[in-house]
């Protein structure tokens, strides 16, 4: 969306990952006095987005959406001005339908007085969830609120969390600054490796055949299948996977969602969670902090805060990366990459095996001339590895892990990948 915002991806913190709808003013305050105090706020994580259950139940008697009065007695303008003092901005969230997913009131048909609202409250961004939409097709029900917030004369962060139901990369672009690829995100390796979704089978005709998907509505989701059934339906797919499908898509102005972080939340291993972070920054995601940063640890600060990925994340060109070889058992081997300004390459080894295994960034996978000779600076490791490596690259990862680097060609520039 051509509103001067989301130029890179979107960093800060969102209440949904860990809090769902334990939320009050006091939470939101105090977290945005942890993302000021850690340094987090310094290194771009700037929007402090209240996700669901902020509202009351029912509009008031002229139509408007109210707080809920137990848990944001001093209602969102005070919010917004104490989030403002401290040098961040503040994010909102309300529904493309008649309820939001925790069936407080949504948006649809109320579009212009609630992005009113939301202005004269001086909020900076807005998450628009997909519940209840009463089957209305979304490139219909998610204009009107852009064009209401476009009204306000406020620039306001405008993110669709449409959940990737109807290929919204495909339409998004001129109504969003970012959309949600995937379904729901949770805190289990097997989410970002497993996704069930879309599953088909071919029919007796040879055609394919619908069999599951989680974009039914309403929430919750309708059951999904087990791993060991899905790997014999041959739908197995995974969100970084699904946000992968759609990289050309993304750029300043509008980006891919494949949902937010949730690195720190206890239920990933540390290399897990250094995974995650590592691909959700090539791909260009909204960097959105899902855990406690209260009561943040050594660890989950050291993944959130390495500058180098965050830097990766924010670069100005803009390009999403995307998967670029895969081998191995089901293809668990994988090498990600993607061009990033200054003619330099994002390269990450990312092994979603079972087992430590070495794996190795062909030259011809990246794009790059076999006679360009490269220097290699880890990420992770922060320490510059060799500044001639031709051909090709390689590196033992342990499970699970994923290595990454930025390569600068010395010699012939790469093509694009
Ligand atoms: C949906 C969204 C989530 C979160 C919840 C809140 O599931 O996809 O990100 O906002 O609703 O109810």
């Amino acid at each position: 969306l051509n509103n001067g915002l989301a130029l890179t991806p979107q960093m800060g913190w969102n209440s949904w990952n860990f809090f769902a709808c334990n939320i009050t003013e006091d939470l939101i305050r105090e977290t945005a006095d942890a993302l000021v105090s850690t340094g987090l706020a310094d290194l771009g994580y700037v929007y402090v987005n209240i996700d669901d259950c902020w509202s009351a139940a029912s509009r008031d008697s002229e139509g408007q959406l109210v707080p809920d009065l137990k848990t944001f007695p001093s209602g969102i303008k005070a919010l917004a001005d104490y989030v403002h003092g401290k040098g961040l901005k503040l994010g909102i969230y309300s529904d493309a339908g008649a309820f939001t997913c925790q069936v407080r009131p949504g948006s649809l048909f109320h579009e212009v007085d609630d992005a009113e609202l939301f202005a004269s409250w001086e909020v900076d961004y807005l998450k628009y969830d997909n519940c209840f939409n009463l089957g209305i097709d979304p490139k219909k029900r998610y204009p009107p609120m852009r064009d209401a917030l476009n009204a306000t004369g406020r620039t306001i962060f405008y993110s669709l969390c449409e959940w990737g139901v109807d290929d919204p990369a495909l339409w998004a672009r001129g109504v969003g600054n970012s959309w949600r690829t995937t379904d729901d995100i949770n805190d289990t390796w097997a989410r970002i490796i497993f996704e069930m979704i879309d599953c088909h089978l071919l029919n007796d005709e040879g055609r394919t055949r619908l069999l599951c998907s989680p974009y039914l509505h309403p929430h919750p989701h309708p059951p999904h299948l087990t791993t060991s059934e899905a790997r014999e339906l041959k739908c197995m797919t995974t969100i970084a996977d699904l946000n992968d499908k759609w990289a050309s898509y993304a750029g300043p102005g509008g980006w891919n969602d494949p949902d937010m972080l949730e690195v720190g939340n206890g239920g990933m291993t540390y290399q897990e969670y250094r995974a995650h972070f590592s691909i959700w920054a090539l791909m260009k995601a909204p960097l959105l902090i899902g855990c406690d940063v209260r009561n943040i640890t050594d660890e989950t600060f050291e993944i959130l805060s390495n500058k180098e990925v965050i830097a990766v994340n924010q670069d100005s060109l803009g390009v999403q990366g995307r998967k670029v070889y895969a081998s191995g058992e089901d293809n668990c081997l994988q090498v990600w990459a993607g061009p990033l300004s200054g003619n330099r390459l994002v390269v990450a080894l990312w092994n979603r095996c079972s087992k430590a295994a070495t794996i190795t960034a062909k030259w011809e996978a990246l794009g790059l001339e076999s006679s360009t000779s490269v220097s290699v600076r880890d990420l992770w490791q922060h320490k510059d590895l060799t500044d001639n490596a031709v051909s090709s690259f390689g590196a033992k990862v342990a499970s699970h892990d994923c290595h990454m680097y930025i390569f600068t060609p010395k010699t012939a520039a790469h093509s694009a990948i």
